[in-house]
């Protein structure tokens, strides 16, 4: 007999004779002449409970099954008396594997903290149940997004010998000896540097200037040592970069795909939506409407500066024209000033990569930021310098390797066109939707500094 998941036993139309179900318990109790059993295999936040007579084939195993111990169990689908609609009157109970009481989930309510001490078995809450299933629905509406709008999905490489954000963060990929000391890359595995990519954008590029419209979606590694609930060592991005498309194109694509994700999750009928909102976040659903139902605010980041400095507010970074707006300063954007989600422009040349377009102010560049209310910078990208003297002055200026990056000046030799594109953060989306306030609880394993268990 096949198994039916417990997500698909609750909702079935009709009752059923025959039915298989096996998980995980959750809770038992018993009475003289029979025993509940709350079970759970994960496909679904609500359980389904068991009632198993006193005396059905396995029950003689009823002390053993206790919680977190796995159940095969067979029997009938049944109108339920209780809040669920369907329960299972168990015709016979099988132990499939014992847990015994050092299993640490016995009790709920643990903290997120201690969850994540224990992250091989975290998944079995409600909590991180919930998170993992809206983590697999929300990739796969980043997919359907950009499917539908007949973007290519590439795969770019993970290992990389070019730095395309040039800020010092990459981690090296090497096989000699570590204790050796050895610098001469000559003798490395590639004849030459390499490194875990921090980003796909540059082979993207190529890519966009091919095939028009492309995407990537997939694992970025950044070696900053930045030990905030918003920054982990890997991540997945996603970067979508467009041919003949400019700034502007680029803000419009990257507000749609903010926005296409959270109606995403409003329409969302799994149940974990309703989870979130409850215990994680009770103004989920209302912020989530609002950023569905309004334009975002588009600001240049001249008048942002302003805007903060005008503000009176106390800043721990002072605020000046030119500097990197940090978390505090975005944050107070979108949160106190304007209430929405923002999407900053034209940011100072100075303090962003080579890559981008110059405006014809000389001073600034065609980068953009969307940030959120409860996160700051969700999205980051810009028009591309596609002007090949311009690009090639800026190689020269921030004394990049010009070999190196030939391969992507060829771009602006050959049929150059304006372009643009920008990398969302999966998890600062995930943690937006969710209300989760910390990037370790949306990841099944998390990297971050002086952590790499599992
Ligand atoms: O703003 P970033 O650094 O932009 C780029 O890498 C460009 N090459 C993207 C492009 O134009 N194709 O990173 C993009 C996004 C950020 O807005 C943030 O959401 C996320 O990636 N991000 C991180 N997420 C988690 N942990 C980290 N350490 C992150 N660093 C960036
Ligand atoms: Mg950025």
């Amino acid at each position: 007999m096949t198994r039916t998941l417990i997500k698909h036993a609750l909702a079935s139309e009709t009752a059923m004779d025959n039915i298989l179900v096996e998980g995980w318990i959750r809770t038992r109790r018993d009475s003289k002449a029979f025993s509940f059993i709350e079970l759970n295999d994960g496909t679904s936040l609500a359980s389904i409970q068991i009632v198993a007579d006193a005396g059905i084939p396995g029950y003689e195993d009823i002390g053993k099954m206790t919680t977190g111990a796995s159940v095969s169990i067979h029997g009938k689908l049944i109108p339920s008396p209780g809040k669920q609609k369907w329960e299972i009157q168990a015709a016979s109970i099988r132990l499939v594997g014992t847990a015994p009481d050092s299993y640490p989930l016995q009790k709920k309510g643990h903290s997120p903290e201690f969850l994540r001490s224990i992250a091989h078995l975290r998944a079995r809450t409600n909590l991180f149940g919930a998170v993992f299933r809206t983590r697999s629905r929300l990739a796969a509406a980043v997919h359907r997004f950009f499917q539908e709008r007949d973007f290519v999905w590439i795969h770019t490489p993970l290992i990389t010998a070019s730095d395309c954000e040039g800020a010092g963060e990459m981690f090296r990929v090497t096989t000699l000896d570590p204790l050796a000391n050895n610098k001469n890359h000559e003798e490395d595995f590639f004849g030459k540097a390499a490194y875990l990519t921090v980003s796909g954008q540059l082979e993207g590029e190529t890519m966009a200037c091919a095939l028009s419209n492309i995407y990537t979606f997939g694992p970025t590694f950044r070696a900053e040592n930045s030990n905030t609930t918003r920054h982990a060592a890997e991540f997945w991005m996603i970067e979508p970069e467009v041919a003949f498309c400019d700034l502007e194109g680029d803000m419009d694509l990257a507000e749609n795909f903010v926005k296409y994700l959270v109606r995403t999750m409003l329409d969302d009928q799994s149940g974990d939506m309703d989870f979130f909102c409850q215990f994680v976040d009770k103004g989920l659903r209302e912020r989530l409407q609002h950023v569905a139902d309004t334009p975002f605010v588009r600001c240049s980041y001249t008048e942002a500066v302003d805007i903060l400095i005008k503000s009176g507010h106390k800043f721990d970074y002072p605020v000046s024209w030119g500097i990197n707006l940090q978390s505090e300063h975005e944050r107070y954007l979108t949160e106190e000033h304007f209430k929405s989600p923002v999407t900053l422009y034209n940011y100072p040349a100075a303090i962003k990569p080579f890559y981008m377009r110059l405006n014809d102010d000389g001073k600034t560049v065609t980068a953009m930021d969307v940030l959120v209310p409860g996160i700051g910078e969700i999205v980051g990208g810009s028009q591309r310098e596609e002007r090949l003297d311009i690009l090639m002055d800026n190689i020269k200026r921030l004394g990049l390797n010009e070999e190196a990056y030939s391969w992507y000046v060829d771009l602006r030799r050959f049929g150059s066109v304006p372009h643009a594109g920008f990398g969302a953060g999966f998890e600062r989306l995930l943690m937006f939707v969710t209300g989760v306030t910390n990037i370790r609880d949306v990841l099944p394993y998390p990297r971050t500094p002086g952590h790499c268990e599992y």
